[in-house]
């Protein structure tokens, strides 16, 4: 596995790659792996035959009172699984490489970046936007695989993949759980004993809520629900709402393909999960 740390090192990469007719497939990340990048990557191997995957903790997608500078960096041990995995190269950028002095330039999805986890991380998606462009215009890989437990990230990505005629394929990878079913997040770690013992109620409320769906209770009955469960079991609510899962605007009686969206934060750490279904 190569690690390499310039645009001009990894364009020649792939562009040797490109030559001898490989299909590349890219995985985004921040480091602090789990198992949920692990199987990002393992998907990855499914579909092309080069894996890249970047490790950039990036400044711009976190807010001023955020993690940034806490943000769990261990990309020795990073790197050691991601070969483990059969990654063939990372990309291992410092800031001045994403983000020369003098730019100017951001990208700004403007409407499903608005609401939920847009509305509380103020410039959160344009972060995220900007970067995930810069990444794939240095990559240029066929095909990006995401977590789909950030899902508004996900739905913002694939509205600046349509928007900008970008020529790569998205493939969104269901959310890995812990045995108790947390979702897997680097920002799991930041959880007392405590806390992570009582983290995954958040999980057991989302699928007591679908029962109610199911049983026949109307969306906004369940909504109440849920966000009284997720109070009263001493989460601080950020948004708990279900919504239509092709563009995140609130579901009506009309849509079939649904999404519950919830984001709580339990001591110091923000949680995010979803859960999707169909009416
Ligand atoms: O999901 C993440 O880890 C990040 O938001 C991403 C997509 C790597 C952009 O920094």
């Amino acid at each position: 596995m190569q690690i390499l740390h310039t645009v001009s090192d990894i364009r020649h990469c792939v562009q040797n790659w490109n030559n001898a007719g490989e299909r590349v497939a890219f995985v985004p990340t921040m480091g602090n792996l789990h198992a949920g990048h692990l199987q990002l990557v393992r998907e990855a191997k499914r579909h092309a035959d080069k894996v890249v995957v970047s490790i950039f903790v990036n400044p711009t997608q976190f807010g001023i009172n955020e993690d940034f500078a806490d943000y769990p960096r261990t990309e020795t041990q990073d790197c050691e699984w991601l070969a483990a995995e059969g990654c063939d190269l990372v990309f291992l950028p410092n800031v001045e490489t994403i983000y020369s002095p003098n730019a100017q330039t951001s990208v700004n999805v403007s409407q499903v970046s608005k609401n939920y986890c847009g509305a509380s991380r103020t410039g959160h998606f344009d972060g995220v936007a900007t970067v995930v462009c810069k990444l794939f215009n240095i990559v240029q890989p066929h095909v990006a695989l995401f977590g789909l437990k950030d899902f508004q990230q996900f739905v913002v990505i694939q509205t600046l993949v349509r928007d900008l005629h970008l020529p790569i394929e998205l493939i969104g990878v269901p959310t890995v759980r812990e045995l108790d079913g947390l979702a897997m997040s680097s920002r799991n770690s930041y959880l007392s004993e405590e806390e992570r013992a009582f983290a995954p109620k958040i999980y057991q409320i989302l699928q007591q809520s679908h029962e109610h769906l199911k049983a026949g209770k109307t969306i906004f009955d369940v909504e109440i629900y849920a966000i009284s469960a997720l109070t009263q079991n001493g989460f601080r609510l950020d948004y708990f709402k279900i919504a239509r899962r092709s563009d995140l605007q609130p579901a009506t009686l009309n849509d079939d393909e649904l999404i519950m969206l919830v984001a709580v934060k339990l001591g110091k750490t923000r949680l995010i999960d979803n859960l999707w279904f169909n009416k």
